[in-house]
């Protein structure tokens, strides 16, 4: 008699609603399906790619048809406000169509012997882009559907096929986004949604010897730990962030106040590149808290269901920990501007001044609404603060004058740089890149592509 099947329920990020159940799959369930998308993969690496773009242009249309059932789905799960959630939908419909598109232009090149020196003109090679195989995708909660085609599409239009391991919390939203998917003419186990506890099956899928790629998201820790078991097979991490908006004693601070605001508070904080430090000029300090401050007050704070920009976090421990960093700085004599305040797992947005780099709230990545002022008396200081964090995401550098922010921005060790405005990783062609423990490899459409082929050599001797 077969076994029962181990399950899951999932409830709101409010814990009010159950949303539906997840299957706890078993090692020997996770190894039939990645033999099944082993076996599928070359026959799919042989389909057109134009055939191949075509499918994920359907998927697009199917994920825009199903936008309300799937926003709303994602705003509960993960407590999004639902317009974001709606956004954040679209967005990954255009990602997916924008990388049909890039899918259909990888020619690869062709390149002549006798441009060597003692090369001959009768030797050519022609590269080609050739898929790894079976791409394991592994996405966290806090996107659970673009963070997840972000992976997914660039492996299907190389050819590859693909295990998508979604986050417990958000594999609903992520199996209403697959369903959409295999509602097109994908062929059957082309790709497979691995449902259960990473720290349950993790492991077992990272180091199954038929994966041939893993391409991961979430949380540094864990990604450090995929790289070491990750054996000869390419990995691609997009781990924590320390973000800073680095703000000159000249920066516009209207501007800056705006956008520090927008970065660190959208979706709770709860972003990767959400900014997670001020560092600004001790000269203009006092006057960029007051209009943070202010921009502040029009931050929505509610339910997903009321479409706010600060929800509740993720889980009781996300909120206990962002509580704790609050606690911690205030002991040490940090100044709360506004905020601690909780209800349940909602936490007020949070401004603490005067933060100086004894307080974990300096160096830790909160994953919440609580923003750290750290005033600087010099540029060396800025790189010297900003560099000492072990992430390396994005940073912000708010100044009217770019010769200043091209030469500081040279000098932060971070996978991007921008200039006065919010930290952010779209527009979704981008390069997007983290630095030390922020990540490993690049994503961005074309690059998130490359980075799942391998050059294939033919060379022509004539
Ligand atoms: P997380 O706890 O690291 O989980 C990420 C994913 O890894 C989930 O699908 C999780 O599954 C899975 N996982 C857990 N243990 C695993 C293991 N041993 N082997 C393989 N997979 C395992 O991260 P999160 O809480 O979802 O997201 C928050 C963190 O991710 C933050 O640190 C944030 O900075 C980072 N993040 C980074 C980016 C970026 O682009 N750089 C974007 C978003 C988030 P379960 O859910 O079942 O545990
Ligand atoms: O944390 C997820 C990361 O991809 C952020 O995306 O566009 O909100 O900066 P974005």
């Amino acid at each position: 008699m077969d076994k029962q099947q181990a399950t899951k329920d999932i409830y709101s990020v409010t814990g009010e609603e159950k949303l539906g159940t997840i299957n706890l799959l078993s090692q020997e369930q996770v190894d039939k399906m990645i033999h099944q998308t082993s076996d599928a993969q070359s026959d799919w690496a042989d389909v057109e790619v134009y055939k191949r773009a075509e499918i994920l242009h359907a998927w697009a249309d199917n994920l825009l048809k199903k936008q309300d059932e799937i926003a709303a789905m994602v705003s509960e799960e993960v407590g999004k406000g639902y317009s974001s959630a709606k956004k954040e939908v679209a967005r990954t419909a255009d990602l997916i169509r924008y990388t049909a598109e890039e899918g259909v232009r990888l020619h690869g090149e062709m390149l002549k012997g006798d441009s060597f020196k003692g090369g001959s003109a009768n030797k050519m090679a022609m590269v080609e882009q050739d898929p790894l195989g079976v791409v394991l995708a592994i996405s966290p909660f806090n996107y659970p559907v673009n963070l997840a085609a972000s992976k997914i599409a660039p492996a299907l239009i190389a050819g590859n096929a693909v295990i998508f391991k979604p986050a417990t919390q958000g594999a609903l939203s992520g199996q209403l986004m697959i369903e959409a998917l295999l509602e097109t003419d994908l062929p059957e186990n082309v790709v497979q949604c691995v449902t259960g506890k990473g720290s349950e099956i993790g492991d077992y899928i990272v180091t199954h010897p038929e994966i041939d790629m893993i391409t991961f998201t979430g949380s540094t820790e864990i990604g450090q730990n995929i790289s070491q078991q990750a054996k000869m097979i390419p990995v691609v991490l997009e781990l924590g962030g320390k973000d800073p908006a680095i703000v000159l004693e000249d920066a516009d601070l209207e501007l800056a106040a705006k956008n520090i605001v927008a970065g660190a508070f959208s979706y709770s904080g709860q972003r990767c590149t959400a900014i997670k430090r001020v560092l600004v000029a001790d000269s203009v300090a006092d006057e960029l808290k007051e209009k943070i401050q202010k921009e502040m007050e029009g931050l929505s704070v509610g339910q997903p269901s009321e479409d706010a920009a600060v929800t509740p976090l993720i889980n009781t421990a996300a909120a206990d920990k962002v509580e704790g960093l609050i606690q911690d700085a205030l002991d040490k004599g940090a100044d709360l501007v506004v905020g601690n305040k909780r209800e349940n797992n909602l936490i007020y947005p949070t401004l603490l001044d005067n933060v100086t780099t004894d307080m974990d709230v300096a160096w830790v990545e909160p994953f919440g609404p609580v923003l750290p002022i750290i005033r600087i008396k010099d540029e060396e200081e800025f790189v010297s603060l900003s560099n000492e964090s072990q992430y390396g995401l994005q940073a912000s550098i708010f100044t009217e004058d770019v010769k200043k922010a091209i030469r500081i921005g040279a000098k932060l060790d971070v996978g991007s740089v921008q200039y006065n405005a919010k930290t952010e990783r779209g527009p979704d062609h981008f390069p997007f890149i983290g630095a030390k423990n922020s990540g490993l490899g690049s994503q961005g459409i074309r690059r998130s592509i490359e980075s799942m082929t391998r050059d294939k050599v033919f060379i022509l001797n004539l």
